[in-house]
């Protein structure tokens, strides 16, 4: 089974000094750019796993990724770097 959010390993969601969502925002990611990651997140996960990514699996996928870009995007309003943005 696929491991949950590997790709955060060696981060913070809120490192000291400006959150991950901040720092997206200054690397210019947008809601859309968001969402288009999302979806090619799980059609790699579809095809490299086929019938391997069960349906509980999956939706465990997409609660996850839904759950850590709402936080990344909530971040920007409500945690603003000073200094940081753009
Ligand atoms: C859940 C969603 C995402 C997570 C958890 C995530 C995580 C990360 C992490 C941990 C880094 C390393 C640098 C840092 O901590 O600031 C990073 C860098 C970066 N991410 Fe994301 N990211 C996400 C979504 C996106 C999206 C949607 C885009 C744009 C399509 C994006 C573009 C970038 C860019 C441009 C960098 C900088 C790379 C560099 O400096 O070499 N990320 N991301």
């Amino acid at each position: 089974m696929p491991r949950l959010p590997i790709f955060l390993a060696g981060t913070s969601l809120t490192a000291s000094e400006c959150t991950l969502g901040n720092r997206h925002l200054k690397y210019g990611v947008t809601s859309r750019d968001y969402e288009t990651f999302g979806k090619a997140l799980m059609a790699t996960l579809e095809a490299e796993l086929g019938l391997r990514l069960t349906r509980e699996t999956r939706d465990a996928w997409v609660a996850v990724y839904n759950l850590i870009s709402s936080l990344m995007q909530e971040q920007i309003e409500s945690a603003p770097c000073l200094g940081y943005l753009p």
